[in-house]
């Protein structure tokens, strides 16, 4: 094959599709490792910070982009003609739901078009976005086949999940195994190919569903775990019980046992959306994903339990939530990422303001936030917390001094274990 040869030579130019979480690292790590790198993104104030060497994505070192800007080997554009340069589409565009909680699969459709415009014979397409099992067999490849061109002979076509972690300095894009299911033999073989170039581990599954699959389960392993463990917090507050020390507890079994935490609900772009992608799936073989439903059931009451808290911690001073004024300390979804997506700190923004709370913030990577009628902008906590009745940790962000905030706040409300081992009258746990 053509391809493997160029592949492994280096001399395979790449086109990804989607500069953003999932493709700049990508890219990068690509470009790095000495591939010339063709990154298409709709978005042109992207595509400008990044031929300036400005990265947005935490994980991706403006130092590491700025070097293969400046060494030609990655070049960002907003013109997909420029992909008919590559060998090889790495498709990484968001997948979210509909408000009904069906796929969109709009991105992907537009990727693929755009894919489909400059198709040649002996390419590699590679999607990564996450999605429903059946995605690259019954969307991407017919799209691609109409275009005259027979799959897996004159094109190569994969499903590649990206399993990336943002914020998470152990483990990035080069040693987090990479699962590859291609269309055919060769199509697997040119995809591992490919991946080899620059991560530790590749895994080769028998056909592209199963990998959709795997990450699939991968996702909804952590959602219906959470869920659980967040259940488990609602029993242990009616029983009176640390929630937190029993996990801590539970961990110490070496076999058997995976500590899951509770928390104020889930965020980002992936674990309250790619189990619905299934249970979508699922529904058309007429089968009803229980723990998914189940799980974002319990998980998605959690910012209304949080508001329950602020309640009692402000109750426990005689205030009402109306007219309160409570401080949110960390609104990213996430520890140590600038990424707002599905965060569950919007939801409780939102409700507490609805009841009448004057509601600020405060997240250092995340300077401002729009969300229905609110906008506001993050405040230094420090200098604001004598006005305030309540402050509430919902993301515990290694920069804050969570020991003097409980000396400065009159309440505090902590849904994520920040504060282990405080035992003060005005904290308040979940
Ligand atoms: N963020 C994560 O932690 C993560 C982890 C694993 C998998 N994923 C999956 O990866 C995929 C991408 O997620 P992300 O977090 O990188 O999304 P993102 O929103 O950060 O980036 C997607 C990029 O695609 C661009 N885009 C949208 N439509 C386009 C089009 N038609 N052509 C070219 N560019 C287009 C957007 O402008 C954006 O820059 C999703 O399917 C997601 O579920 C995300």
């Amino acid at each position: 094959m053509e391809l493997l040869k160029k592949i492994e030579s280096k001399q395979a130019k790449l086109g990804v599709i989607g500069l953003g979480y999932v493709g700049l690292p990508l890219a990068v790590e690509f470009a790095r490792a000495g591939f010339t790198v063709v990154g298409y993104d709709v978005d042109q104030t992207k595509v400008n910070d990044l031929m300036a060497g400005r990265s947005y994505i935490p994980d991706v070192p403006s130092d590491h982009l700025a070097d293969v800007v400046k060494n030609g080997r990655f070049v960002a554009t907003t013109d997909p003609k420029r992909l008919n340069e590559v060998d090889i589409i790495d498709i990484c565009v968001p997948t979210p739901l509909r408000k009904t909680k069906d796929p969109d699969m709009t991105y992907v459709v537009q990727a693929v078009e755009a894919t489909a415009e400059v198709l040649r014979k002996g390419q590699l397409i590679i999607l990564e976005s996450t999605t429903y099992p059946g995605t690259t067999v019954e969307v991407v490849q017919p799209t691609l086949a109409a275009k005259g061109f027979k799959p897996g002979e004159d094109f190569y076509l994969a499903f590649s999940p990206e399993r990336v972690d943002p914020g998470n300095p152990q483990y990035q894009t080069k040693n987090i195994p990479k699962v590859v299911g291609g269309i055919n033999e060769d199509s697997t073989r040119a995809a591992v190919a490919f991946y080899s170039q620059v991560m530790d581990t590749v895994v080769p599954v028998s056909s592209p569903s199963v990998a959709e699959m795997v990450k699939l389960l991968e996702n909804t392993f952590r959602a219906v775990n959470i869920g659980l463990v967040n259940e488990l917090a609602l029993m242990c507050h009616r029983m009176s019980l640390d929630v937190w020390e029993v996990i801590d507890a539970a961990k110490t079994k070496p076999f058997g046992f995976m500590p899951f935490y509770p928390g104020p609900g889930l965020g980002g772009h992936c674990i309250p959306i790619d189990p619905f992608y299934l249970s979508w799936k699922a529904r058309q073989f007429n089968f009803e994903a229980r723990f998914i439903e189940l799980a974002g059931v319990v998980n998605g009451s959690m910012p209304e339990f949080v508001v329950q808290r602020i309640i009692d911690a402000l109750n426990s001073q005689r205030k009402s939530l109306n007219g309160s004024r409570v401080h949110i300390i960390g609104v990213a979804y996430k520890r140590d990422v600038n990424d707002l997506r599905e965060s569950p700190a919007l939801e409780v923004l939102e409700l507490l303001a609805k009841r009448g709370a004057t509601v600020s913030y405060t997240d250092p990577y995340v300077p401002h936030l729009k969300h229905g009628h609110l906008d506001l902008t993050s405040v230094n906590e420090k200098s604001m917390h004598e006005s305030v009745d309540c402050g509430v940790i919902i993301t515990d962000h290694k920069v804050f001094d969570y020991h003097s905030m409980v000396t400065r706040f009159p309440l505090l409300v902590d849904t994520r274990n920040a504060l282990k081992g405080v035992t003060r009258k005005n904290v308040f746990r979940l």
